[in-house]
């Protein structure tokens, strides 16, 4: 079936979205911009320059900068990517050492590898059960920054794909006194100024550049998205024209006026309603929360500090010894209930909501997972092993539930650029330990690589590439490449 079929055929299953984007099947956003042929034009007179804006795109831009209270804000229409590449080539040059945090987003890499740069890994604590990194540490940051003398740029993930958040006020301070540029990730962050409630943005807490995608917890159209300076950044004016330079070299030089319209009329609506809008979805998820502790055998995991807009759904234990882990969890919600997660692991599903989501999609979900939880509690109480038609777990199996802990300190035998000059041989997994990767090896959602070029393969790597092997990218049958 070719692609707008298939579009039209999800879009007839009118699924519950709890998934990006934010605007969740167009909700909220469409009174305020109903998408039109006749909007799609181009830079004729009067419709203004993305890259060089002196008219409507300059006025939304100062709206952006004003909600959100930076020096200046670009819109981009290359998603969270395209500010990520151009923050980090714009500010670093060829040979550079830049800090990052090990459970970065694929851009951050792609970028180190075609900047010629040399990373410097700060290893982030992991939550041993659900395999997801939670905190990372100003202590940390500190040794790593006396460990390598003469860095000048660091990039942080924050808040993680999973809406997890770590005292990033503390890790912006310890680079501040040592003169290093803060560089922020935040593609899951544009909403978090929506609320006191919600851990706060970097942008309010001196990072020198943030970069968030709208499309992913606010009502725009995918791949919307914005780069914003720090109110006090200490970039020089070498950086602040290299970031320019690189937004407009790697930007489109046709930017779709659907998407920059969709930004815009976004605004207005967080502008007119988005502190309400953002309280109502605080209150919805509350009452979800509570309802969900009636539940016996799935449960809503919290961490300190995290952005309650996420929801990490979990099978308790009793409910994974029968094989209902988060895989067969997040397939029963869409095939029986017609509900949408994020995505899934073998631990948990995450669900995104967003001030688009209504009370109506937190009465269906609760529904179904009650329904699942009473199916859940017939099969456990009988003891019988998942054979009735609904709630069968996925191949009868009782799920693994090793820690594969592959966010551990790589040696890096190579930085990317220079391991992708070298010789290379195709080499089967299971015989690759002890050798050099010249491939990524990224798992997709969440889209943190496992393996980057130039990393030494271990054990514990090779244990993650075989749990992690359905979701990989770019992992061909035949194995991995490696240097000769
Ligand atoms: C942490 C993080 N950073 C960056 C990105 C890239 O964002 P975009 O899809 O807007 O390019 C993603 C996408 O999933 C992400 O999860």
């Amino acid at each position: 079936m070719r692609l707008t079929e298939t579009l039209e055929k999800i879009k007839a299953q009118h699924l519950v979205s709890f998934f990006m984007p934010g605007h969740k099947m167009g909700r909220k956003i469409r009174d305020y911009f109903p998408l039109s042929y006749e909007n799609d034009i181009t830079e004729i007179p009067g419709a203004d320059y993305l890259h060089d804006p002196t008219g409507a795109i300059l006025e939304t831009e100062m709206l952006m900068s004003q909600l959100y209270g930076s020096l200046e804000s670009k819109i981009l229409v290359g998603g969270s990517t395209v500010g990520i590449l151009s923050m980090i080539l714009g500010s670093t040059t060829r040979g550079d050492a830049i800090i990052v945090n090990r459970n970065a987003h694929k851009s951050v890499y792609h970028a180190i590898e075609m900047g010629g740069l040399n990373p410097v890994y700060l290893i982030p604590d992991m939550d041993q059960t659900l395999d997801i990194p939670v905190n990372l540490s100003a202590s940390r940051m500190e040794a790593l920054i006396k460990s390598a003398p003469g860095v000048k740029v660091c990039l942080l993930t924050y808040p993680t794909y999973e809406g997890i958040c770590y005292d990033v006020k503390a890790i912006i301070d310890v680079c501040h006194r040592h003169g290093i540029v803060v560089l922020v990730d935040e593609a899951h962050g544009a909403h978090l100024m929506l609320s006191e409630a919600l851990p706060p943005s970097t942008l309010a807490l001196g990072a020198d550049i943030a970069v968030q995608s709208f499309h992913k917890t606010l009502p725009a159209l995918t791949q919307t998205a914005c780069l914003h300076f720090g109110k006090n950044h200490l970039l020089n004016n070498r950086q602040v024209e290299g970031v320019r330079w690189h937004l407009a070299a790697l930007q489109t030089s046709s930017p779709s006026y659907l998407l920059m319209g969709s930004v815009d009329s976004m605004l207005s609506l967080l502008k007119d309603q988005g502190e309400r809008l953002m309280q109502y979805l605080m209150t919805a998820i509350a009452n979800f929360e509570c309802r969900m502790d009636d539940l016996s055998y799935l449960a809503i995991k919290r961490y300190n500090g995290m952005d309650a807009t996420k929801l990490i759904l979990m099978p308790k234990d009793d409910a994974m010894q029968f094989g209902y882990d988060g895989n067969w969890l997040s397939e029963t919600l869409r095939e029986h209930f017609g509900i949408q997660v994020e995505y899934a692991t073998d631990t948990f599903c995450l669900l995104m909501t967003s001030i688009a989501n209504n009370r109506e999609d937190f009465e269906k979900l609760i529904g179904s997972l009650t329904v699942i939880d009473g199916l859940i509690d017939k099969v456990v109480a009988q003891k019988v092993d998942g054979t009735q038609k609904m709630p069968k777990a996925l191949n009868g199996q009782h799920p693994k539930k090793e820690v594969t802990a592959y966010m551990t300190q790589p040696e890096v035998v190579y930085n990317p650029s220079e391991a992708k000059l070298k010789e290379t041989e195709r080499c089967c997994v299971t015989e690759a330990a002890g050798k050099v990767s010249c491939s990524y090896i990224i798992p997709y959602p969440p889209g943190i690589p496992i393996l980057v070029p130039g990393e030494r393969i271990t054990g514990d790597k090779i244990a993650a590439i075989e749990k992690y092997r359905k979701q990989l990218m770019s992992l061909p049958e035949n194995g991995m490449e490696v240097i000769k």
